[in-house]
This record gives structure tokens, C-alpha cells and sequence, in this order.
């Protein structure tokens, strides 16, 4: 991995032994990028997929053990049909360059969402992704698409009750049982959040998994995020005690 010097010297800063395990990041900010350039809105999430690509192999070469990325939302299907339609061409448009890379490189594609409502199109692109990268071992790579935090509670407790009339399990909840009807079922909470295009908020994204995540928040649009600022993130994390709800080591 090439890196300038800055980056060089903020790495050199982390720890590289306690690198964020689960990192899970909302890209905003594509819009305004483009609009900014006097360019349509699909060019700020063209180069958004540049973005991806960089993240996603620095995130790697950290040594990040998941990345979980939110590309679409439910809410997302109120945006023109145009715009909808081009985004819903970028996961293969993704794989299609990456896949090679995301093979040798043992990461484990993965989806997370609500994929009945999604394009063949981009079913088959994740599904092929899954299926080619299903035996490797290293990253995972999260992809959340027609992914809503409440909607996956909603059908976690619907899941539950027909195991339930099914005799599947027993009328019994605790938060490990309940976690394994989310999505993320076998990941790791995320230990950092990164959201990029200057919000404060957490927009419907992980509700359940991120009760004890550090977030961190930039103004920067998501095609303007890099490496740098990856380590500047790792590296505040680093700074910032996680206490669970426990009082300070004295
Ligand atoms: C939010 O920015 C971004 C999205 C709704 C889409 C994010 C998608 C990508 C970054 C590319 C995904 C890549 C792959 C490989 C699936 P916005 O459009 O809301 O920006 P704005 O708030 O400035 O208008």
C-alpha cells in the first residue's frame, strides 16, 4: 500500500494492535459534492464508489475485521426514479472491478437489507459477490442495502414469533437470542461509526447495534473522505475510553 507522508505519519500515531474490529460508516454527502462541481447528482455517487473502492482496501490492509457500509436505505426509494436507478447499478458496477481483488484479498462479501424489493439486477451482482467470496476469511464487507434499523427489528420480532407458533424456540427473549434474528447475526457490534456529509445523526442505521459504539462525525463529503481521515478517525477512537457503563479505570 502506497502512502503519503501525512498518512505515513498518523499511522504511525495508531496502535496497530487495537485497530477498530467492526467499522461501520454512513456516506453522505454525494449530492452535495456533485452540486458544489455543477455536476448531476450521479457523478458525486460515481466517484462515492471511488470513495468505496479506496476504504474498502485500506480498511483491509489495517486490518479492520468488518466493514459495514450503508449504500441504500429504506427511505432512499423517495428520491427520483433516475437517481434510484442509477444507484441500484453501482453494487455491480462495485463488484465487477473488484471482485478479483475482494477474492485474492480473502474478504467475505455480505448483505444486509431488505432484498426482496431489490432489483434482479443487484441481487444477482451480491449474490455472485456472496457465492464467490463465501469461503474466504478475512474482512467482511457489509453492504446495507433497502436497510432500515426499525424495519429489521420489526422483522427480527416477526422471525421470533413464527419460530415461536412453530415451536422453534421457547416464549423467551434475551438480547443474545434477539441479536441472532438481526442482520448482523454472528458480526460483532461496531466499534466505530464514521458518518461523513456533516449530519449529526444515526438515520434509522444499526439502532440495536450501535448502543455502545464510538461516533464520529465529519463534515466531509463522502467522494472527499480518504485514508487520512480513516486514521484520524481510528485514531481519536483510540483516544476515547469505552466504558460500557462502568466508572473510569483510576
Ligand atoms: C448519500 O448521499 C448517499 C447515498 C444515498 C448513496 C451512497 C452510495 C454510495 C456512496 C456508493 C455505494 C457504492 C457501492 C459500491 C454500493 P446523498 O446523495 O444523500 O448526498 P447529499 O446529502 O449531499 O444529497
Amino acid at each position: 500500500m502506497v502512502l503519503t507522508q501525512q498518512e505515513e505519519a498518523v499511522l504511525s500515531r495508531i496502535n496497530r494492535n487495537r485497530i477498530p474490529g467492526h467499522v461501520a460508516m454512513i456516506m453522505d454527502g454525494n449530492g452535495r459534492w456533485a452540486r458544489e462541481r455543477g455536476l448531476p447528482r450521479s457523478a458525486g455517487h460515481r466517484q462515492g464508489v471511488e470513495t468505496v473502492r479506496e476504504v474498502v482496501r485500506f480498511s483491509n490492509y489495517l486490518g479492520i475485521k468488518a466493514l459495514t457500509l450503508f449504500a441504500f436505505s429504506t427511505e432512499n426509494w423517495r428520491r427520483p426514479a433516475q437517481e434510484i436507478n442509477f444507484l441500484m447499478s453501482l453494487p455491480e458496477q462495485y463488484l465487477q472491478s473488484e471482485l478479483p481483488e475482494l477474492i485474492k484479498n480473502n474478504v467475505k462479501v455480505r448483505l444486509m437489507g431488505d432484498e426482496k424489493r431489490l432489483p434482479g439486477q443487484v441481487r444477482r451482482a451480491i449474490a455472485k459477490g456472496m457465492e464467490a467470496t463465501g469461503e474466504n476469511s478475512g474482512m467482511i464487507l457489509n453492504f446495507a442495502l433497502n436497510y432500515g434499523a426499525r424495519m429489521e427489528i420489526v422483522r427480527a420480532v416477526q422471525a421470533m414469533l413464527t419460530d415461536l407458533k412453530q415451536g422453534k424456540i421457547k416464549a423467551e427473549v434475551s438480547e443474545k437470542s434477539f441479536a441472532a434474528y438481526l442482520y448482523t447475526a454472528g458480526l460483532p457490534d461496531p466499534d466505530l461509526l464514521i458518518r461523513t456529509g456533516g449530519e449529526y445523526r444515526i438515520s434509522n442505521f444499526l439502532l440495536w447495534q450501535l448502543a455502545y459504539s464510538e461516533l464520529w462525525f465529519t463534515p466531509l463529503y463522502w467522494p472527499d473522505f480518504g485514508k487520512i481521515h480513516l486514521l484520524e478517525a481510528i485514531k481519536d477512537f483510540q483516544q476515547r475510553e469505552r466504558r460500557f457503563g462502568k466508572i473510569p479505570k483510576v
